[in-house]
């Protein structure tokens, strides 16, 4: 069975959300938030409908976020208690994000990050487990 993913972008997110949705084809089903253009919007729109699906979602659910430099969008959906939104630039940053931080969205920067790194970071947050252990207690103590 394929693994849903929410996916979101702003109009400086656009063009590398649409790359994404070309991704991991065997395995993931995507589910796109939008933006449904490049046309200009307000990247807090996008993280409050993914912070919003993901509130009643079944545990693990992941998402993807994407606008131009990935800071604005990272720093809108982490004002929800339940979401951990790790802003990524490299493959090691996104496999830490999921090992330590048990991060559920996966940000990128569509203006920032190219779509070979892209993909290297989509993977990396789609196989690597959270650790657990006493990073447990570190994540319980942002999201709890
Ligand atoms: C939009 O121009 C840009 O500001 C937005 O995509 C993002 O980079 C904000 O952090």
């Amino acid at each position: 069975m394929k693994e849903k993913i929410y996916i979101a972008s702003d109009h400086g997110g656009y063009a590398l959300k649409q790359a994404l949705l070309g991704m991991c084809a065997d395995t993931v089903e995507w589910v796109d938030l939008g933006a449904e253009s490049d046309a200009r919007v307000d990247y807090p729109v996008y993280a409050d409908k993914v912070a919003e699906v993901l509130k009643d979602a079944p545990q693990g659910q992941k998402a993807v976020l994407v606008c131009g430099s990935g800071i604005g969008i990272s720093i809108a959906a982490n004002r929800y208690r339940w979401v951990n939104a790790a802003l990524c630039t490299s493959e090691e940053m996104a496999q830490l994000s999921r090992a330590h931080n048990n991060a559920n969205v996966l940000v990128l920067g569509g203006r920032i990050t190219d779509e070979a790194t892209a993909e290297k970071c989509l993977n990396a947050f789609l196989n690597t487990p959270f650790e657990g252990g006493r990073h447990a207690q570190r994540v319980a103590m942002i999201t709890e």
